[in-house]
This record gives structure tokens, C-alpha cells and sequence, in this order.
């Protein structure tokens, strides 16, 4: 064995001169020197330290039996394996010393680092885990850890651990209920897991986790396991039970009224409100148990609903919101409250004993269809005790009131004052009723006179007038329906020519004139007036004839006017009617029956005549829709004697045309071609007609049928208002022609109009006007002519040239246009051609 060891350690040394250590800096003078071994790597040399005189090499340190060095040669080797789990860091001092063992160099340090290699498995602190987990725990919080060591260097990825889980037994879900932190060993609920988790179902789970080194690379990885054992338990994070708490608690608050646990330590409990109260009457403390903070009232509020919620330290939902239920309970902590302050009963005089007279109302806060709310009523007192002290009777459970024998009577007593006692299980109310003796309509209106004689006035008495105060009276209770009195008029008046009004403070009656009175319809009224109650008469009572009165009233004649059977008189006519045709009919007669006759007024154009006995009206002159359309006059019918008492109405006449106007043409220029004609000259021209037509008159044009004219002239239709007027050839004179232009209405009847018209061929200024020649006029000049030269001479003068432009002008028959033309300019001058 020896002898193998020093043949290997021979070989060795052998293979390091081969290989030249020299050369591969293994081999160097000796000092302070650094080496790095990988563990486990055997046999082997180091590094050989060289000395130039001859030495003996002498290592000392932490050999630990396997490192050393030849001393003759120097050579650092190992002599076995290195182990960086029982080692990892070996110090030696090396040294020269002579033959006589004196040290002469160093001693230096050398030290052999020895380098891990992954060379240990990794290793579960137990064998078997068990944790215990909450149904609904949050998913990735851990509940539990596993955690497993590895020998190897922890700088190296040889002692990196990663954590997984490799079996899930059951594992009923297509993800795995848990999860494991692969660097902490955490072992947490997965998302289904926070979710599916239940004991019901499943309550022990078994989990094959595996830890690796190599930081979870496979390669050279080594691989341990452990079972891990999880109890699933219900979840600490339940909603309670409904809490009940009794209102108007006298316990000392904050009271303990419920408590939540949540499923994870460390965690901050809070409530939420669900609705917005002005007040919100319960708290939670750090441990979930939860208060109501002051005495509840059921009457205010009868239930609460709200969240009970855990956070982190992050302020995270640890556990979903948990709905907490209130329900407040009654006690009978209310009294009844009657409904009014004073209950008021009216009673008639008559009702009959037993008969229900009202309902006292009264109510109790407390809880509805409970003793607490439960009321009974009985009566106290009655005030006064007449005729006897128990004239009511109240229901016990219904509060309503009867009489109880006799019926009551206000001569007896008005009023009576009843305290009713109100009780529920532990309260008493005194409800305070008042029953009134109502009188009944058992006693008629009687008036004080049974004849107010006669009154006389004019039949002008102005409608609203008071002709006579009436008085009757009642002995009923006052200001009641029995008591007040309607008056009215029962005979003598069926066109409601009088009305009564009645003072409700007196029941005195005003007779007033309601529609104007007639003399000559009626003189006399002779009138029958009674006097009623709004409310009935009890049974066996009637009005009588002293509930009747006699009144006359004597209407005096006035002289009226005469009065027409209308308000207006309209007749339609056309305008070509002859002179004498009947238009209309007027009627107007006298209230006092004297005869009328009848006049017009405003008969401005003397077209109508009215014969003043028999009232018609005739036409007078010949009538012109052209001049008015629409007639008005006054028709006056006063009385023959007395013609200051007349009367006035309108009499309107409307028009209708007929074609009565030939049409005209409109000349408001004159009709001129330049000379010499150069051919293709053509002169607008224009009719009109003043008879009614819808649109416009539909005018045709033609000319007149000589030789000449036909010749000279032709015209065109450009519209139905318009035609072109153009000569046929160019040779014309410089003179006036006249053209017989012949206009056609086609009105029903047509009517046609001749017109010459007169066409001046003459020489034109630049501006297209005529230009005349004063010497070559007539010798003879007209008077209108004669004004032209006039003003011709006179503007000569100012003028240096040899002529004048007129810009002539058609004086126009129609008046009013011919106002509404002005002279444009000084140069411009009116030629007068007629
Ligand atoms: C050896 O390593 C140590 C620690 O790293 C260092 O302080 C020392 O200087 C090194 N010696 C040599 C000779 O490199
Ligand atoms: C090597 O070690 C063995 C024992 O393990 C020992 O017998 C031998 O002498 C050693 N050789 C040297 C050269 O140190
Ligand atoms: C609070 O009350 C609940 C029941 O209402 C009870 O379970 C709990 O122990 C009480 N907590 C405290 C601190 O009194
Ligand atoms: C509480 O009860 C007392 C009598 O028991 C009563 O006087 C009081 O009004 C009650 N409070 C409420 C808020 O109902
Ligand atoms: C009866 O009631 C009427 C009306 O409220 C009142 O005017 C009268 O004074 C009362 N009489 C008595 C006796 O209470
Ligand atoms: C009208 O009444 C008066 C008394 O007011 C009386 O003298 C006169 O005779 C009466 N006339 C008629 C027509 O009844
Ligand atoms: C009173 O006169 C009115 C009007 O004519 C009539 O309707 C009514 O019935 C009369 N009343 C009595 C009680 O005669
Ligand atoms: C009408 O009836 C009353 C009583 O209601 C009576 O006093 C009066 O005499 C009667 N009048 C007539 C005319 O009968
Ligand atoms: C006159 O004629 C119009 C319609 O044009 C018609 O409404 C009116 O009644 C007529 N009037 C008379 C008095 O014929
Ligand atoms: C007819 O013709 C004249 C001249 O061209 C024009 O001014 C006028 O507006 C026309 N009238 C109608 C109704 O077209």
C-alpha cells in the first residue's frame, strides 16, 4: 500500500517536470502565495518553489495530513482530496532552512482555498410538515413554511434552493389548491384555492414538495422531498347572526352587541355603513367584537344593516365585506297620542239614541299589531252632567262614540266636554272631546210684512239699481244653514228681471234690477216672494204662506228712440246696376209706437236714395267699383214728430265688378326711333286696365287695319301687359307718325280700345333722346308747343349750342301720376302735346 502511495507520488512529481510547472507558472521562487483547489480533486501537485542554492523546503500550518512539500525539491502537493464542507481555507508557512536546519528564507504564507463543488444534496428540516388553513384564507398568504439546507458553499448556486410542489393528493381541481414560494418554501392558497377550499368537502390534503440546489437548474441538481400535511378548517370569517337589540336600552354603552373574527392575525377591523344615517350608532375594536355605541329607538329607526371589513397594513380587503344585520325591538315606551288636541262632534238635536255620533282618533308609536300599540279607551268625565252623566258611550277598542239612550237637546245643553281616557299596556292619555248640539232646520223663514205694497220707476232704471230692502227672519241657530235666508222671486217675473241678494250678517234682502225693464212690454210686475232655508226643513216642518211676499213694481214709460231690427244692413250689387234697383230693406219701429222715417247719411258719391216711409234703399246713380269697392253710409230712422229721437246704423254696400273700363295704354315715355332707321328697332309699349282681375288684365295688341299702317308697322305680344311696336322698313321721315293700336281686354264682355299712338322718328342725342329742331316744328305752334319754345329760347341763352334736347314727356290724363313725376335735370323740358 506504501509502496503504491510513493510510486503515485513519484509518477506525479514525474508528470509535473514533463509538463514543465515552470512554464505554466507552477513553479516560482517561494513567497506569500494564494491557491484555489477544487474539492475532492485527489492526488495531485501544487506549485514547486525553486531556490538557486540548495535548501530544504519545510511546510508547517494546517496540513491537516494531506497537504505538504517535498523538501528537497519544493514541491507543494496534496497528498489526498481536500473537503470544502470540513475545510475551506488551509494556511501553511513554508521556509528554507540550510543543512543545519537554520531557517534562511521565510517563512511566507501560503494558502490553499479550497473551491466548493456541488457535492451535497439538499436536505428538509423534518421529514413531514403539517399546516392548518382557513377555508376563504386569501390566495399567495402563506400559512406555513418549509425549509431544507444544503452543505454546500451558500455563495455558490450549489446551496441555492428552489421550493415546488410535485404532487397535490387529492387534487380535485384543474389548479392546484396551493402554492408554494419556490425561495421561501411559503406555502400558501392558490386562487382557487382561496376560493374552493372547504372542509366539507376535503378537509386533509397531502403535498409532495421537492427542494433543488443549482438554483432549480436541472443540471447536476440535487433533488430531496418532504410530505406536507394541510388541515383545512372552516373559516373564522362568518357573518353572526341577526343581532336583535332592545330600543331604549338602559345598559351602559358602548355595548357588546356581536363579534367577527377574521381569518388572518394582525389584521385592522372597521365597519361600513350601507346607507347614509345622520348618525351611525356602532363601532368595532381590534379584536372584531362589535358595539352599539347608544340606545336605539324603534320608533326613529327599526333596522340597521351595515359591513363589518378587515384590512392589512396597506390598507388591502383582507376578508370579503361581511353583512351585519340589526333588528331593534319594541318595548312600550310610547303613550298614545290623540290625534287632535280637541276632538269636535257636532250633533243634530234629533238623532236617536245609539246612533254614531264619531270616532275619537288616537295613535301609539310603538310597534304596530302589538300589545304596545294596543289601545283602549273608556270615558272619564262628561261636563255637564245633564240631563244625565252618561249621555256617550265610547267603543272600547274602536274609539268611536255613541249616544247612549236619549237624544240630546240644546235647550238642555249646547256643549258637553268629554275627557276620554287612551290606554295602551303601561300608558294612560286623556283625549279631550266636545260634542256640539247642533240645531236642526226646524223653523221657517217668516218675513215681517206680507205685502211690501207698490213701487214706481222709470223703465231707464240703470240694471243693479235696489228697489226695495225685504226683511224675514228665522229663529234657526245663526250663521248656520237653517238660519241664513235665499229670497227669491216665485211669481211674477220669468225673465228674471229682478234678483234678491241676501246680507248673510242681517238676512236682510236687496231687490235689484237684473235686465232692463220694458214699459211697453210690461207695466207692471206684480211679484210673489219667498223666503227658504239652503238646508231642508226637518220632516213634519213646511214653508207656509208666512215665508211669502207680496211686492208690485209700476214701470213708467220713457220716450225712446226708435230701435232697428239689426245691428248692421250689407247688400252685394255689381257695379253696373241700373239707377232705381232695390238694394235692401231697412226696419226700425218705436218702442212708444210713433212712426218713423228714415234718412241717409254720408252718401257721399249721391249713389243711393232711401224712401223715408218704407225704409228701402235704391240706388241713385250709376255705381263704380273703380271709385269704391266696399260702400258705407249711415241709415238714421228718427221719430216723425220728434226728430231728435233717432237712431243710427251702417249700411254697407259691396261692389262687384264687371268689365266696364276699356284697357288703356300707358304712355309714360313717348314712342321714338332714331333717324335715319337702321332696321331692327323695336319700342316697348305698355296697357292697363282698371277692372277687377285676379292676377293681371290679359291685354292682346293689334293694329289698325289700313294700308298705311300695315305697311309702316308691325307689333308683337311680349306679355300679357306688354307687346314690341317695330317699323317694317327704314324709310321713314323725320316726323310724328301716328299708329292706330288697337287693345283688346278679353274681359267678359271684351272691350277694345283704339289708340293712336304717336311715334316720333327724330334725331337722337348720343343718350338715345329725341332731338327737335325748334324751325322745323309747325309754323303754327300750339299753346303748349308755344310754352316749349319759350322755355326753349330761355335755356338758348344759356346754352351756346344751335338746338335744345327735350327729353320729352307724355303728360299723362291720370292725374296723380303725373304729380309723382319731377324734372330730373335743367336741360329737360316738358313738351305739351295736347
Ligand atoms: C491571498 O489572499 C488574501 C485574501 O484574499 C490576500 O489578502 C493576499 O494578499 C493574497 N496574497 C497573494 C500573494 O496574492
Ligand atoms: C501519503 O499518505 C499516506 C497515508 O494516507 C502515507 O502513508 C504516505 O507516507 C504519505 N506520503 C507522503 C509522500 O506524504
Ligand atoms: C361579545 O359578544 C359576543 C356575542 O355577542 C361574544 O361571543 C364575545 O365573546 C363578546 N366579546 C367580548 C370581548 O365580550
Ligand atoms: C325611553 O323610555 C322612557 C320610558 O320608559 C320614555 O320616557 C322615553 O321617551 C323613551 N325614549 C325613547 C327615545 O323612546
Ligand atoms: C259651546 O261651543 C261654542 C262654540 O265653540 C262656544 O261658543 C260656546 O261658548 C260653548 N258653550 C259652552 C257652554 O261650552
Ligand atoms: C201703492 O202703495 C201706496 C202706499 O204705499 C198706496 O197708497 C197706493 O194705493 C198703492 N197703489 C196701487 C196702485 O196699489
Ligand atoms: C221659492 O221660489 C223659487 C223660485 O220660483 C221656487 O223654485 C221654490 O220652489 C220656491 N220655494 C217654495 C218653498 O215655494
Ligand atoms: C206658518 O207656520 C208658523 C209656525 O211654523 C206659524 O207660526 C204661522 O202662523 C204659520 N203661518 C200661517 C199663515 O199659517
Ligand atoms: C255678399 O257676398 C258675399 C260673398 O261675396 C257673401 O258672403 C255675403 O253674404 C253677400 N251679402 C249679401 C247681403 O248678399
Ligand atoms: C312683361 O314684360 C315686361 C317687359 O319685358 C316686364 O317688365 C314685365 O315684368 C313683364 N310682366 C310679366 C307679368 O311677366
Amino acid at each position: 500500500m506504501f509502496k503504491l502511495r510513493g510510486l503515485q507520488f513519484l509518477l506525479v512529481i514525474q508528470w509535473a517536470m514533463c509538463q514543465n510547472l515552470g512554464d505554466l507558472n507552477l513553479a516560482g521562487p517561494l513567497k506569500d502565495m494564494n491557491f484555489s483547489i477544487p474539492e475532492g480533486a485527489g492526488v495531485r501537485p501544487i506549485y514547486q518553489f525553486i531556490s538557486e542554492s540548495p535548501v530544504i523546503f519545510r511546510a508547517t500550518g494546517e496540513k491537516d495530513g494531506i497537504i505538504d512539500i517535498v523538501p528537497k525539491t519544493g514541491m507543494l502537493y496534496l497528498n489526498g482530496s481536500l473537503d470544502w464542507e470540513t475545510k475551506a481555507v488551509h494556511r501553511l508557512q513554508v521556509e528554507c532552512l540550510d543543512e543545519n536546519g537554520d531557517v534562511v528564507k521565510g517563512p511566507y504564507t501560503v494558502t490553499i482555498y479550497v473551491e466548493d463543488i456541488n457535492d451535497n444534496p439538499p436536505k428538509f428540516d423534518q421529514p413531514t410538515y403539517t399546516g392548518v388553513v382557513r377555508q376563504n384564507s386569501r390566495a399567495g398568504k402563506p400559512f406555513m413554511y418549509v425549509h431544507a439546507t444544503d452543505l454546500d458553499d451558500p455563495t455558490t448556486p450549489h446551496a441555492q434552493l428552489t421550493y415546488s410542489i410535485l404532487h397535490h393528493f387529492p387534487n380535485p381541481y384543474p389548479e392546484m389548491l396551493f402554492q408554494i414560494d419556490s425561495v421561501t418554501g411559503a406555502i400558501s392558497p392558490s386562487r382557487t384555492g382561496s376560493y374552493y377550499l372547504d372542509p366539507q368537502k376535503q378537509d386533509t390534503f397531502t403535498l409532495v414538495v421537492t427542494v433543488k440546489d443549482m438554483a432549480g437548474m436541472t443540471t447536476n441538481a440535487f433533488t430531496s422531498s418532504a410530505d406536507v400535511i394541510i388541515n383545512v378548517k372552516e373559516s373564522l370569517w362568518k357573518a353572526p347572526a341577526t343581532v336583535y337589540i332592545q330600543e331604549n336600552s338602559t345598559k351602559t354603552h358602548p355595548v357588546n352587541i356581536s363579534q367577527v373574527h377574521s381569518n388572518e392575525a394582525d389584521v385592522i377591523y372597521e365597519l361600513l355603513e350601507k346607507e347614509k344615517l345622520a348618525r351611525f350608532p356602532f363601532s368595532i375594536d381590534q379584536n372584531g367584537v362589535i358595539y352599539v355605541t347608544e340606545p336605539l329607538d324603534r320608533e326613529e329607526k327599526d333596522a340597521y344593516s351595515f359591513f363589518a371589513v378587515t384590512k392589512d397594513t396597506v390598507g388591502e380587503l383582507v376578508d370579503k365585506p361581511l353583512q351585519i344585520h340589526v333588528i331593534v325591538t319594541d318595548i312600550n315606551d310610547n303613550p298614545p297620542v290623540c290625534e287632535n288636541a280637541l276632538t269636535i262632534i257636532e250633533v243634530q238635536e234629533n238623532e236617536g239614541g245609539g246612533s254614531t255620533i264619531g270616532t275619537l282618533h288616537a295613535t301609539d308609536m310603538d310597534e304596530k299589531d302589538t300589545l304596545n300599540s294596543r289601545l283602549k279607551f273608556n270615558i272619564e268625565s262628561q261636563v255637564p252632567a245633564v240631563p244625565a252623566s252618561n249621555m256617550f258611550f265610547v267603543q272600547q277598542d274602536t274609539g268611536i262614540l255613541q249616544l247612549r239612550g236619549h237624544s240630546l237637546n240644546k235647550r238642555i245643553a249646547a256643549n258637553y266636554s268629554l275627557k276620554v281616557m287612551v290606554t295602551d299596556a303601561d300608558f294612560q292619555t286623556i283625549c279631550e272631546v266636545q260634542v256640539h248640539v247642533i240645531d236642526i232646520n226646524d223653523q221657517i223663514p217668516i218675513f215681517e210684512k206680507s205685502d211690501y205694497h207698490n213701487v214706481t220707476v222709470a223703465e231707464s232704471i240703470p240694471v243693479g239699481t235696489v228697489i226695495l230692502e225685504i226683511q224675514a227672519t228665522d229663529m234657526d241657530e245663526p250663521a248656520t244653514g237653517s238660519s241664513y235666508i235665499i229670497y227669491q222671486v216665485e211669481e211674477g217675473d220669468p225673465d228674471n228681471k229682478f234678483i234678491i241678494e241676501t246680507d248673510p250678517g242681517t238676512n236682510r234682502g236687496f231687490v235689484k234690477i237684473n235686465k232692463a225693464l220694458d214699459f211697453e212690454t210690461a207695466e207692471v210686475h206684480n211679484l210673489v216672494i219667498n223666503a227658504t232655508n239652503p238646508e231642508p226643513l226637518v220632516s213634519g216642518v213646511q214653508y207656509n204662506a208666512s215665508s211669502r211676499t207680496l211686492f208690485k213694481v209700476f214701470v213708467t214709460n220713457e220716450d225712446e228712440p226708435p230701435v232697428f231690427q239689426k245691428q248692421v244692413y250689407t247688400a252685394n250689387a255689381s257695379e253696373d246696376i241700373p239707377v232705381n234697383t232695390l238694394l235692401v230693406k231697412v226696419e226700425a219701429y218705436d218702442p212708444e209706437g210713433n212712426t218713423v222715417r228714415y234718412s241717409l247719411e254720408g252718401d257721399v258719391k249721391k249713389w243711393l236714395k232711401i224712401d223715408s216711409t218704407t225704409g228701402n234703399i235704391y240706388t241713385a246713380s250709376t255705381l263704380d267699383r273703380e271709385y269704391k269697392e266696399v260702400y258705407k253710409v249711415d241709415v238714421v230712422a228718427s221719430e216723425t214728430n220728434n226728430a231728435a229721437q233717432r237712431s243710427k246704423i251702417p249700411f254697407v254696400l259691396h261692389l262687384k265688378d264687371v268689365n266696364d273700363n276699356p284697357p288703356q295704354l300707358v304712355t309714360d315715355y313717348p314712342t321714338f326711333f332714331c333717324h335715319p332707321l337702321h332696321g331692327g328697332e323695336k319700342a316697348l309699349i305698355q296697357a292697363t286696365d282698371v277692372d277687377e282681375y285676379l292676377y293681371s288684365p290679359r291685354i292682346t295688341f293689334s293694329l289698325g287695319d289700313d294700308a298705311d299702317t300695315r305697311n309702316n308697322w308691325e307689333i308683337s305680344k311680349v306679355n300679357y301687359t306688354y307687346a314690341h311696336l317695330s317699323p317694317k322698313h327704314s324709310n321713314f321721315e323725320e316726323k310724328v307718325y301716328i299708329v292706330p293700336v288697337i287693345i283688346n281686354d278679353n274681359g267678359k264682355p271684351p272691350l277694345e280700345n283704339k289708340v293712336n299712338l304717336e311715334v316720333k322718328v327724330c334725331q337722337c342725342s348720343s343718350e338715345k333722346s329725341c332731338f327737335i329742331k325748334l324751325e322745323h316744328e309747325n309754323s303754327k305752334p300750339s299753346v303748349g308747343q308755344a310754352v316749349g319754345i319759350l322755355l326753349g329760347v330761355l335755356l338758348i341763352i344759356g346754352a351756346v349750342i344751335g338746338g335744345v334736347f327735350f327729353h320729352m314727356k307724355y303728360k299723362q290724363k291720370n292725374e296723380k301720376k303725373s304729380q309723382q313725376k319731377d324734372v330730373k335735370d335743367q336741360t329737360e323740358c316738358e313738351v305739351l302735346n295736347k
